[in-house]
């Protein structure tokens, strides 16, 4: 049984969202979020999530404000489902205060669950008395939220999904640092009327697996696609690159339209950026950009440092967008704290 230390305080841990590369999409167990296929993601700079936990003999029942308010339905439940694992490791049976604040849009498709988990795996473990390994923190916070795993990890990360029934080979490993390709550029393209999630990516993903017949197809070759772009990484093969994102973000989008009923997470706008793309790379001659989306409006145009003043200005003219914010690759989740009060 693992002592929380210091009892009654608050551990603080931060973390950054990760867009995937090779998406996750679809589970073998749901209970304990094992992966169907490995994923591939880059964690970004400039976004991030803090959180404080504590755990605390006089409180009557888990509590936990995100963003300055109290949260209720589900993001409580998936809060409280989650310190339960915590408790269970550490032998705890304390209830716990979380506070939580994302820099960012929370469920518009910015991987908040992601960050949000990560950074909550971390503080939730180190309040707990957990001293654990960054591999050890992985596997934890995927039972928060899948996406989660690799966002413990900065740069270039790939989610292993293992074959064991108990997920004790499901984790996240580094692959390239961040300073690895010090020219790439994602510029996160938000779109105005982006619609706050109804489903999470956990639930939706499982109406796909069940429904849509493009789905085994994508599991034929999925692997080998992520493959293929670990190579482009390493070699920082930019065309390779850019055509191997484009084609595994249109395989997902084919999965989730083709579920029943499909799954359609771009609005007019997203579209405009994804056609404004190929126009871009057509008149340029040569790839200059590459789109990827997850499970949600806003768009990732993936591109270099030489490229941005030229994408960005054509990006933003489209109707719709509201804003572009340009990331580089990011850092690992990390201690930011241990204090009597919260920041
Ligand atoms: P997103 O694209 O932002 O990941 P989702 O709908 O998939 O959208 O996930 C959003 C959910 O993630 C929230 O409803 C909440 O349950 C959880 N979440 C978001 N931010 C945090 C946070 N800082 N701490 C804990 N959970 C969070
Ligand atoms: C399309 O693991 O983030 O972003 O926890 O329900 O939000 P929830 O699911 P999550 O699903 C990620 C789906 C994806 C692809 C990916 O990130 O690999």
């Amino acid at each position: 049984m693992s002592q929380p230390f210091p009892p009654a305080r608050f551990a603080g841990y931060e973390a950054a969202p990760n867009i995937a590369l090779v998406k996750y999409w679809g589970m073998r167990d749901d209970r304990l979020v094992l992966p169907r296929n490995s994923s591939l993601s880059m964690t970004v700079s400039r976004l991030r999530t803090r959180t404080w936990v504590r755990f605390d003999p006089s409180l009557r029942s888990d509590r936990f404000s995100l963003n300055g308010r109290p949260a209720g339905g589900g993001p409580l439940q998936g809060a409280v489902d989650f310190l339960d694992v915590v408790r269970e490791e550490a032998g705890v049976s304390m209830f716990a205060e979380i506070r939580s604040h994302n820099n960012f849009p929370t469920a518009s498709g910015l991987a908040s669950s992601a960050s949000g988990f990560a950074a909550l795996a971390g503080a939730a473990s180190l309040a707990a008395g957990l001293r654990w390994s960054p591999r050890e923190m992985s596997r934890l916070a995927r039972r928060g939220s899948g996406s989660a795993s690799r966002s413990i990890f900065g740069g270039f990360v790939e989610w292993q999904a293992g074959r064991r029934p108990d997920g004790r080979d499901c984790f996240a490993r580094p692959l390239f640092r961040a300073d690895h390709w010090p020219e790439l550029r994602d510029i996160v393209v938000l779109i105005a009327d982006a619609p706050e999630k109804r489903v999470r990516s956990a639930r939706a993903m499982q109406e796909t697996v069940r429904t849509s017949p493009a789905y085994s197809e994508r599991q034929r070759t999925v692997a080998g696609r992520l493959a293929a772009l670990r190579t482009a990484l390493r070699t920082r093969s930019a065309d390779r690159f850019l055509a191997l994102i484009m084609e595994e973000c249109d395989d997902f989008r084919r999965v989730c339209e083709t579920t029943v009923p499909s799954l359609d997470y771009l609005t007019p706008s997203s579209r405009a950026v994804l056609a404004a793309v190929l126009d871009l790379n057509r008149r340029a001659g040569h790839p200059v950009a590459g789109y990827t989306h997850d499970a949600g409006a806003h768009v990732h145009v993936f591109t270099f440092q030489k490229y941005v003043p030229r994408v960005r200005s054509r990006l933003r003219r489209i109707p719709g967008v509201s804003a572009t914010r340009v990331l580089s690759p990011g850092p690992a989740a990390r201690v930011i704290g241990v204090r009597s009060r919260s920041a």
